[in-house]
C-alpha cells in the first residue's frame, strides 16, 4: 500500500482514493455482493463478456489486423488513426497503411481477461513490425491516448512478475516504441503558449499552415501518458511538455473558475467559450484528478478542486449537467451528451456518492429509453438530438457504472451491466464483429468497430463482473482505459532543474486560492438536508433539488446562485438559472 503524504486533503477524498485502488478490501461487508447467488452471475456475466470481446478481437485479427480498426459489416478495413479527431476527413494520407491501432489497444484488456498467450504474441509482433516513421498527420489528443498510453501501459503490464512472458526475453520493445513515438509528438508543443498543436505529422512534425485550432482535452489530457513515458525513460521532455500545456491551459480559466471548449494556440485565445462536461472537454477534468492520484501533486489537486466546484455550481442542474458561458455562468445548451456519462466514474473518486449515482440513474434512464445511449439528447425536450442521433459503442456508462460498484457494491449495478451487454448484443453484434449505430431511433447500423470499444467498453463491463486483475494492485486507468500503476517513487519531487519554474503564468498557489470557489467569494452554505450527507460540496454550490423532476415551477424552488448571491428564477422550460426576463 502507498503512502500519501498530502495534508491539505480531505478525508473523505483519500478514503475513496484508497478504496477505490483497493476495490477487494473495501466495502466487503456488503452482505448482498457476497451473496452466493451473486458470486455465480458475476462468473457468467463476465465470461459473456470475455466472449464479446474476442469476437471483436478474432475479427479484427482477421479481417483487418495490421490495419487500424475493423469493419465489421464488410469485414475490411479502414486506417482511421489519421482520420481519428477529423471530422472533415481531410488530409488522408495515401501511404498510410495502419498501425496496428485495435491491437494496440487490446493489449491491456488480454491481461486483465488472463490472456497472457496472445498478450505476448501481441507485443512480440508489435516490437517486429512497428515503426512511427510514417507520413501521416494524426491527432496529438488521440494519438496519444490510445497509441502511447496502450504502448506505455503495455511495457508495464509486460515487465509485471506476474505476467511473465515465456517466448523470449523482452527487451522494453514496447517502450521503446513510445519513447520513439513521444518524440514525435513533441515538435507540437513548439508554439509561443506551450499549448500543443492538434495535429502533427509522425513523420514530418507540424505541417506549414496547420491550424492553431484545438480543444481543451486536447491540451489538458496529455499529462498521465507523458508524464508516465517521462518517468519510465528519466527523460523529463513529455513530462514538461504536457506540464507546461496544462499550467498553460489552468491559466486561461475565467474568473468563475471555468474553461472553454477551443482555443487558438499561438495566441492562447478562447474560441468557443461555451462548455460543459462533454465533448472537448471531459478528460481536462478526469485528468487533474488522475494526475493527482499518480503523480501526488498537489498543484493538480488544487486545479481539480477548483475545478470541480466550478461544474457543480454553473453546469449541474439536478442529476444533469448543461453547458454554461465560462465568462458568465450563464446556461447556453441543455443538452446531454454521451460522453458525459464519464463524470459520475469521476464524482466516485472525490467521495460524492450520492450525487454520482443520481446522475448515472438518469444517463441510464435515457439508455434503457432507447436500449443505447444516443450521442446528444436534448435535456428541455426530453427527445435525441436531431442530427447526433449515433452510438459508437462508447464505453462511459459502463466505466461509471464499473466505479459506482467498486465504490458501493450495490448488486443493481451488475444489473445496469447486464442489461448494457445484453443490448450491445442484440443490437450491434453482427457476424464480422460489433458495429457502431448510425440513429439510436432506427437502430440502422453503421460499418465501423472502434478500438475503444476493445480498450474500454469490453474492458470495463469485464472488470465490472471479474475485477481479480485490482486484486492486491494499485492501478488507475488512463481515459482509454490502460492501467498505470500507482507507485510511491513517481510521487516523488523530481529534481528542481527538472521543471523550469518560469515557463508559465500559473499563479503562485497563494493567488489560485484567492481565486478559487472555495474562498470568500461563496454564500453562506444552505442548510444541508441531513439525508444527503454526502453533499458537503454542493452547498456552497448550490442549485436546489426542490423537487422529484427536478424541474422547477416557481423561482421558490430555485434558490441562490453561488457566485453573485443573487436568486434563481425558474425558466418557462422548468430550469433554474440567472435568466434575463425579458
Ligand atoms: C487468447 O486469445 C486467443 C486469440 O483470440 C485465443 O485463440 C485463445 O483461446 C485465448 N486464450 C484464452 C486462455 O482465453
Ligand atoms: C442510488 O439511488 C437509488 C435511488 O435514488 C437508491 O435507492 C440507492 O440506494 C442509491 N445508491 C447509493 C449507493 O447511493
Ligand atoms: C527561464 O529561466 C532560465 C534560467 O534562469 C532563463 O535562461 C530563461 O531565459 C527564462 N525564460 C523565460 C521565458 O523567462
Amino acid at each position: 500500500m502507498l503512502s500519501y503524504s498530502h495534508k491539505n486533503t480531505s478525508t473523505a477524498t483519500w478514503a475513496i482514493m484508497f478504496l477505490l485502488i483497493s476495490p477487494t478490501i473495501f466495502f466487503t461487508s456488503s452482505i448482498s455482493a457476497l451473496d452466493p447467488r451473486w458470486a455465480a452471475k458475476r462468473k457468467r456475466m463476465s465470461l459473456k463478456v470475455r466472449d464479446m470481446f474476442y469476437h471483436a478481437y478474432d475479427n479484427y485479427l482477421t479481417h483487418a489486423f495490421p490495419h487500424d480498426e475493423l469493419k465489421p459489416m464488410s469485414k475490411s478495413f479502414t486506417d482511421s488513426l489519421s482520420e481519428l479527431g477529423n471530422l472533415k476527413l481531410e488530409h488522408l494520407s495515401e501511404q498510410y497503411k495502419g498501425l496496428a491501432l485495435t491491437l494496440i489497444e487490446s493489449l491491456s484488456s488480454l491481461v486483465i481477461m488472463g490472456n497472457i498467450t496472445e498478450f505476448e504474441r501481441a507485443v512480440y509482433w508489435l516490437a517486429d513490425n512497428l515503426a512511427f516513421d510514417v507520413d501521416v498527420r494524426v491527432n496529438l489528443f488521440e494519438c496519444n491516448i490510445r497509441v502511447l498510453g496502450g504502448l506505455v501501459s503495455a511495457h508495464i503490464l509486460a515487465t509485471d512478475s506476474t505476467n511473465r512472458l515465456g517466448q523470449r526475453v523482452y527487451n522494453n520493445e514496447l517502450l521503446s516504441l513510445a519513447q520513439d513515438l513521444g518524440q514525435r509528438f513533441l515538435p507540437a508543443f513548439d508554439t509561443p503558449t506551450g499549448l500543443p498543436y492538434a495535429w502533427v505529422n509522425l513523420k514530418y512534425g507540424v505541417m506549414e499552415n496547420e491550424t492553431p485550432e484545438t480543444s481543451t482535452s486536447g491540451c489538458g489530457s496529455l499529462i498521465l501518458e507523458m508524464g508516465a513515458l517521462s518517468r519510465l525513460t528519466g527523460d523529463g521532455r513529455y513530462e514538461n511538455a504536457a506540464l507546461r500545456a496544462l499550467r498553460k491551459l489552468w491559466s486561461m480559466r475565467s474568473s468563475l473558475n471555468l474553461l472553454g471548449t477551443t482555443l487558438d494556440v499561438e495566441t492562447g485565445n478562447w474560441i468557443e467559450h461555451s462548455s460543459g462536461i462533454g465533448a472537448g472537454v471531459d478528460s481536462f477534468y478526469e485528468y487533474l484528478i488522475k494526475a493527482h492520484i499518480l503523480f501526488g501533486k498537489d498543484e493538480f489537486w488544487m486545479m481539480f478542486q477548483s475545478a470541480y466546484l466550478g461544474v457543480q455550481k454553473y453546469f449541474r442542474h439536478g442529476p444533469w449537467y448543461h453547458e454554461a458561458d465560462m465568462r458568465t455562468g450563464m446556461a447556453t445548451y441543455w443538452q446531454l451528451t454521451s460522453l458525459q456519462a464519464f463524470w459520475p466514474g469521476v464524482q466516485v473518486f472525490v467521495g460524492d456518492i450520492a450525487a454520482a449515482n443520481s446522475s448515472h440513474r438518469e444517463f441510464f434512464h435515457v439508455w434503457e429509453k432507447y436500449g443505447v445511449l444516443p450521442e446528444r439528447y436534448l435535456l428541455d425536450q426530453q427527445v435525441v438530438h436531431p442530427t447526433e442521433r449515433y452510438y459508437p459503442l462508447r464505453p462511459e456508462l459502463a466505466e461509471s457504472t464499473f466505479y459506482l460498484y467498486q465504490a458501493t457494491k450495490d448488486p443493481w449495478y451488475m444489473e445496469v451491466g447486464e442489461s448494457m451487454l445484453n443490448s450491445l448484443n442484440q443490437y450491434t453484434k453482427v457476424e464480422g464483429g460489433f458495429a457502431s449505430i448510425k440513429d439510436v431511433a432506427t437502430m440502422q447500423l453503421e460499418d465501423h468497430q472502434h478500438s475503444f470499444f476493445l480498450a474500454e467498453t469490453c474492458k470495463y463491463l469485464y472488470l465490472l463482473f471479474d475485477d481479480s486483475f485490482l486484486s492486491g494492485r494499485n492501478y488507475i486507468f488512463t481515459t482509454e482505459g490502460h492501467p498505470l500503476p500507482v507507485l510511491s517513487s513517481w510521487h516523488e519531487r523530481l529534481p528542481q532543474t527538472y521543471l523550469p519554474s518560469n515557463w508559465t503564468s500559473f499563479e503562485s498557489i497563494h493567488q489560485a486560492r484567492q481565486t478559487s470557489a472555495m474562498s470568500s467569494r461563496i454564500c453562506p452554505a444552505i442548510p444541508l438536508n441531513s439525508q444527503h450527507p454526502n453533499q458537503q460540496i454542493e452547498s456552497a454550490c448550490h442549485v436546489l433539488d426542490a423537487r422529484e423532476d427536478h424541474r422547477c415551477l416557481t423561482d421558490e424552488d430555485c434558490g441562490v446562485d453561488g457566485m453573485s448571491c443573487r436568486r434563481r428564477s425558474c425558466s418557462v422550460a422548468g430550469y433554474c438559472g440567472l435568466w434575463l426576463r425579458l
